[in-house]
């Protein structure tokens, strides 16, 4: 190849484990409501996965879907990055574990950590590596099981989260009119305690539960993602009102809209999955873009952006012509 190269989304897939649970369902076990999850957050199902269902399995389940997409077979895949902050093992990377469920050999495979904003940062290395020629096609998956990492007993965060996993496949292409037209990706490590797992391999020897100050991480979330949408808008030549979808991350509803009214973003143009999935973390947003490229919102020729913000905190944002 001798022009510049792009990468360009082919095909996308997803994920979700079999079983789905209703508000009023964890409201049995769960000292909540129906009303008020509504209200607060915007959710009203979440998948949670089976033993058998594991962040490996529903990732590789995700990518067949967008290789049969995109038209494509595993073997042509020489890049597999999953963004997950729920791996089956602590190592080896669950990327490798889906490189055997494929089938496939050879290549690279890699997990990717940013909690919720695991997929643009995994979104990112895999376009650079594009772009730098080191990577042909690539298989950018978010995957997550944070039903496992629940505190079942803290009604404050265990309503939020749901399983399940996304992927896209993302190929160079020369001199194209599609593809990714800028990214941008951030980190400040001051804000560990305001949304982390209480253990890990290094310092409990532990798995860990998740622990959250959520009005906090909701004050930082608007701020942070406003801005990185504005960056990323600018680095791509575009205006906001040229965007025609925005696939947000999917936490709360309420960050969603406060998000996009900042932007002057009409709230038609943001994809919702968050009252049937939940917080999937790395998943939400490859599966939010999965369902409105399969229900036939997203087309071919759009202009799209991408946005999430989690733990550390990390958050990022993309603009891809689809
Ligand atoms: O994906 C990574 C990023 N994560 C996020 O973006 C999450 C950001 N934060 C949020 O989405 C929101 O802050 C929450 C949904 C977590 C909480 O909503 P909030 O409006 O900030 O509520 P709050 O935490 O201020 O709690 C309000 C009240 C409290 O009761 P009092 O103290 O006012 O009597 C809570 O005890 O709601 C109570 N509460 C609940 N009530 C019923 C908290 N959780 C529940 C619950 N059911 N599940």
């Amino acid at each position: 190849m001798s022009g510049a190269l792009r990468a360009v989304i082919k095909g996308t897939g997803s994920a979700l484990p079999r079983e789905r649970v209703s508000n009023a369902k964890l409201a049995e076990r769960v000292d909540t409501s129906d009303e008020w999850i509504v209200e607060r957050t915007g959710i009203k199902f979440r998948h949670i996965a089976a033993p058998d269902e594991t962040t490996a399995t529903l990732a590789a389940d995700a990518a067949k879907a967008a290789l049969e997409a995109a038209d494509m077979t595993a073997a042509d895949i020489d890049l597999i990055i999953v963004a997950t902050a729920t791996p089956d093992q602590t190592f080896p990377a669950s990327a490798t574990k889906v490189q055997h469920i494929l089938g496939v050999y050879g290549g690279v495979a890699f997990d990717v950590a940013a909690v919720c904003s695991g997929f643009l940062y995994a979104f990112s290395v895999a376009e650079s590596m594009i772009r730098a020629g080191s990577a042909k096609n690539a298989l950018v998956i978010g995957s997550e099981t944070f039903s496992r990492i629940l505190d079942w007993e803290d009604r404050a965060t265990c309503v939020l989260f749901g399983d399940g996993a996304g992927a896209v496949v993302l190929c160079a292409e020369e001199d194209s009119e599609r593809g990714v037209l800028a990214c941008n990706l951030h980190a400040d490590g001051r804000h560990n305690e305001l949304l982390y797992v209480d253990g890990g391999p290094s310092t409990t020897g532990t798995v860990g539960k998740l622990r959250m100050k959520g009005p906090e991480v909701f004050r930082h979330a608007v701020v942070n993602l406003s801005d990185v949408l504005k960056e990323t808008l600018a680095d791509a030549g575009a205006e906001a009102s040229e965007v025609d979808w925005v696939v947000p991350h999917q936490a709360n509803k309420r960050i969603i809209d406060a998000t996009a009214r900042k932007l002057k973003l009409s709230p038609d143009k943001v994809v919702l999955t968050v009252d049937q999935h939940a917080n999937t973390s790395a998943a939400s947003v490859p599966l939010a873009l999965d369902v409105a490229v399969r229900d036939g919102r997203i087309k071919p020729g759009q202009l799209v952006v991408l946005e999430a913000m989690g733990g550390g905190f990390t958050w990022g944002a993309s603009v891809v012509r689809m």
